[in-house]
């Protein structure tokens, strides 16, 4: 799986228009929680993207500001800035890809799962405004706990009669973005040149990295897969500790939502061999949601990759994902049973 990624996967997010023909498929996109930590840098990497042609900030707070200050800058990218609840489906209206950074953040000794109770109702209201006002967007959610806003987002759609399993969507870029990182690191490679398919949800020890399809092949000893595993799957709560109460990745976040992004506008295209991880309404494992490299085409996801040949050291992490990712997921959709 590794090998066949490898010839494929994005390696560099690409910035600056002199380096791609703008073209016809320039698109509209919306940031949801535009203001906050992730959403501000991301919604400076976007506007610096030749693909975008529409961005579309919103959030609770803050917009006018971000918005005014992000307009002077000198790209393509019309900036509009929409705040408060009234304008949303104003920010919504016309978009082809929405990402929603919107809700809390974690502080140190907290899960994921701890912000539950706050963003499932800010994620299960923003995607209802998108059922009614781009039902036929791809929704990439960003927000925490993503093992459970995914399963909400897909119910929610659901009720409304426009789900399209292929264009909801659970970003853990990130989670390939940090192992790509410390693969490199620990063997001296170079990172921008490293892939390693990531699958399972996206907290604690649902993060499943797959050192042993990674590209180029490379072997490691029991202790460095376990060093390399435990430092993957706990990269969020290293920068939550570091961070010491003042939240949780941002910039990195802004970077892996960024790459996601131009590969989806990119696929949107006509590209061909588009892949990143998702996390997603999935056939591949028994368990109904599961992040794993997806190939993407104009219509959003194509198809899965699956999970590939598993060691035994990868099958025993599946089994320790079990009751975390199963709980994650039933939560979620018990939520939007009782919100709907
Ligand atoms: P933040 O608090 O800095 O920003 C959140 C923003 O959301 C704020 O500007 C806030 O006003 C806005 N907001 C709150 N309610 C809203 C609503 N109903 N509609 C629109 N906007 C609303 O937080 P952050 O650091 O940007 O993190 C945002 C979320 O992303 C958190 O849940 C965090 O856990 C998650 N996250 C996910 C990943 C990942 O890999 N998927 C990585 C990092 C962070
Ligand atoms: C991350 O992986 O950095 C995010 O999910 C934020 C967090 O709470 O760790």
């Amino acid at each position: 799986l590794g090998n066949v990624l490898w010839s494929v996967a994005p390696k560099l997010v690409r910035y600056t228009s002199s380096t791609r023909d703008a073209g016809s498929f320039t698109r509209k996109v919306a940031v949801l929680g535009a203001s906050g930590g992730i959403g501000q840098p991301l919604s400076l990497l976007l506007k610096l993207s030749p693909l975008i042609s529409d961005l579309s900030l919103y959030d609770i707070q803050h917009t006018k500001g971000v918005g005014a200050d992000l307009s002077h800058i000198e790209t393509r990218a019309k900036v509009k800035a929409y705040v408060g609840q009234e304008q949303l489906a104003d920010a919504l209206k016309g978009m082809e890809l929405v990402l929603i950074p919107a809700g809390v953040p974690r502080k140190p000794g907290m899960t994921r799962d701890d912000l539950f109770n706050t963003n499932a109702t800010i994620v299960a209201d923003l995607v209802s405004s998108c059922a009614k006002n781009c039902p036929r967007a791809l929704i990439a959610i960003i927000a925490n706990p993503v093992n459970s806003t995914v399963p909400i987002a897909a119910e929610i759609m659901k009720h409304h009669g426009v789900y399209d399993e292929k264009k909801v969507i659970g970003v853990t870029t990130l989670d390939v973005v940090r192992a790509a990182t410390f693969v490199a690191e620990a063997k001296g490679l170079d990172p921008t040149r490293v892939f390693v398919p990531v699958i399972g949800g996206h907290s604690g020890n649902t993060i499943i990295p797959l050192l042993s399809q990674l590209s180029p092949p490379v072997s490691f000893s029991k202790q460095e897969l376990d060093s390399l595993t435990k430092r993957i799957q706990n990269a969020g709560t290293e920068v939550v500790e570091a961070k010491a109460g003042t939240g949780s990745a941002t910039l990195s976040m802004a970077h892996a939502a960024a790459r996601f992004t131009f590969s989806v506008l990119e696929a949107l295209g006509g590209k061909e061999g588009v892949v990143e991880c998702g996390y997603i309404l999935s056939k591949e494992t028994e368990f109904k949601y599961f992040a794993t490299p997806l190939s993407f085409t104009r219509n959003g996801v194509e198809r899965s990759h699956g999970i590939g040949k598993l060691s035994e050291y990868e099958t025993k992490l599946m089994e320790e994902a079990k009751s975390e990712l199963n709980s994650n997921i039933k939560k979620g959709e018990e939520f939007a049973k009782a919100y709907l």
